[in-house]
């Protein structure tokens, strides 16, 4: 017989899940205005909502935790950090910060301007935030088949060349600071982009005279996919695709708190030593010193450890198969689902499930609140009420998909979790023609409504 998959580790210590009645739930969400945000976290069962320094550490972390050292200075859990980044990664330079973020607001002090403009692969939201601060213009380049759920395509994250060539042109290289490739690509759903694109990408950056920089919140997972995706690399192992994606890269930075496998921090990593002494002003007014950024050495210690075991086979297979898996799952029980799935995350078409419902209604948070109600599950709306409104207008802008993110943490959940997480969105589906109306808004803020929204039922 074959042996059936397992994970690549087990259990040592635990941490309680509270269960409530489906009736109680539903108080529980009416209470806090149908905004999933302001659901305390022992108020949920299965939580989805991100990927994003939810994962759990391993016995190795955590013993690097009691050997943090907090010296202000010169910290000996700094160096750990360093010498992992540098084997792994090959940079020589190495700025810390408290997460991803920080790092951008770093880097992109130190070199984007009033008028530059920077092409990449869809801009996660606070890299475009941190670029349009800046009085900058994130451009696009991302191939168009990323748009069309229907299509098929391995590489969806993938830059569209002539698309990026011609930006160039029209703007001039003068104008362009760099060219920006986030692996994966978070926008569009945790999709990869192939070694080919990256190294086609990279000589169009020499060709033109503009570095590359590169957004590697979840570098790992793409490194898996090209393994799997890209005959080319299929006797790799990891870290060399991960070597060979760094090859001509100038600089990257990390939101740890993805592939780093832990639950804070971030950081820039280079070679260039004049721009990493221009960085280290910005780090001691932002974040704090050259050895720390936002940091502290415990933590440090244990993402020195979890850069090296975010790249091994057993785990990066083991989390990307539990994606697929709860992916399969959902098909089988007709749930219309995104595709190809990305490496941490599958989205739900709460347009398709809930078709009855108008996107004016907000359908994508209602299919999460009726999750919430149905098994505790807690997902994030990606629809309208994440697309805000129209600055101009202030009426809603109405985006193209309404989504219901399930986000997978790292080595949180079983299998079970994952079959009743399929459970239960397969009795939302059967109900569904009983679910006959969505919010309407009561309270919003200026900007970033969805953290904080208030809605009540129609
Ligand atoms: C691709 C990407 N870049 C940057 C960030 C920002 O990182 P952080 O949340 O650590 O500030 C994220 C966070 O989700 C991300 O997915």
């Amino acid at each position: 017989m074959k042996l059936p998959h397992i994970p690549p580790f087990k259990t040592k210590v635990v941490e309680p899940v509270y269960f409530r009645t489906k009736a109680e739930r539903a108080q529980k969400i009416k209470e806090v205005n149908y905004n999933l945000f302001n659901l305390h976290s022992d108020w949920v069962i299965i939580d989805l909502m991100t990927d994003s320094g939810t994962g759990a550490m391993s016995e190795q972390q955590w013993a690097e935790i009691m050997l943090g050292d907090e010296s202000y200075a010169g910290s000996e859990s700094y160096f750990k950090l360093k010498r992992s980044v540098k084997e792994i990664m090959g940079f020589d330079f190495l700025a810390p910060t408290h997460q991803g973020r920080a790092a951008e607001n770093i880097l992109f002090s130190a070199v984007v301007k009033d008028g530059d403009v920077v092409p990449g692969n869809a801009h996660f939201d606070t890299t475009k935030g941190h670029i349009e601060f800046r009085k900058a213009e994130a451009i696009d380049c991302t191939i168009p088949e990323a748009f069309d759920t229907s299509v098929y395509h391995p590489f969806k994250g993938n830059i569209d060349l002539e698309k990026l060539e011609a930006v160039i042109k029209e703007y001039g290289r003068e104008r362009i600071p760099f060219i920006n490739i986030t692996v994966t690509c978070n926008t569009v759903g945790g999709q990869p982009v192939a070694l080919a694109n990256i190294k086609a990408t990279c000589q169009i950056g020499q060709k033109y005279g503009i570095p590359i920089y590169m957004d590697i919140a979840r570098y790992a997972e793409n490194a898996y996919f090209i393994k799997i995706r890209e005959a080319a690399y299929k006797d790799w192992t990891i870290a060399e695709i991960v070597k060979e994606m760094f090859k001509d890269v100038r600089v990257v930075w990390m939101s740890s708190k993805k592939d780093g496998l832990v639950n804070i921090g971030g950081f820039i990593a280079l070679n260039d030593e004049a721009l990493y002494e221009k960085l280290g002003q910005f780090t001691i007014i932002y974040e704090g010193f050259l050895t720390y950024g936002g940091m502290s050495g415990r933590a440090m210690g244990a993402l020195a450890v979890g850069l090296k075991e975010g790249i091994e086979f057993d785990y990066l297979n083991d989390r990307v198969k539990q994606v697929q898996y709860l992916a399969q799952k959902l098909k089988d029980y007709g749930i219309p689902i995104q595709e190809p799935v990305g490496g941490h995350a599958l989205y739900i078409d709460a347009k398709r499930m809930l078709p009855h419902i108008p996107q004016a209604q907000y359908p994508a948070q209602l299919l999460g609140v009726e999750a919430y109600i149905e098994g505790g599950i807690r997902g994030v709306e990606i629809g309208t009420l994440l697309a805000d409104r129209d600055p101009l207008t202030g009426k809603d802008r109405l985006p193209k998909m309404e989504l219901l993110r399930l986000a997978i943490p790292r080595r949180v959940y079983s299998r079970n979790h994952m079959d009743y997480v399929a459970a239960t969105m397969a009795n939302v589906m059967a109900r569904r023609k009983e679910i006959t109306a969505g919010f309407r808004i009561t309270k919003q803020a200026a900007i970033l409504r969805h953290f904080t929204v208030e809605l009540e039922t129609i």
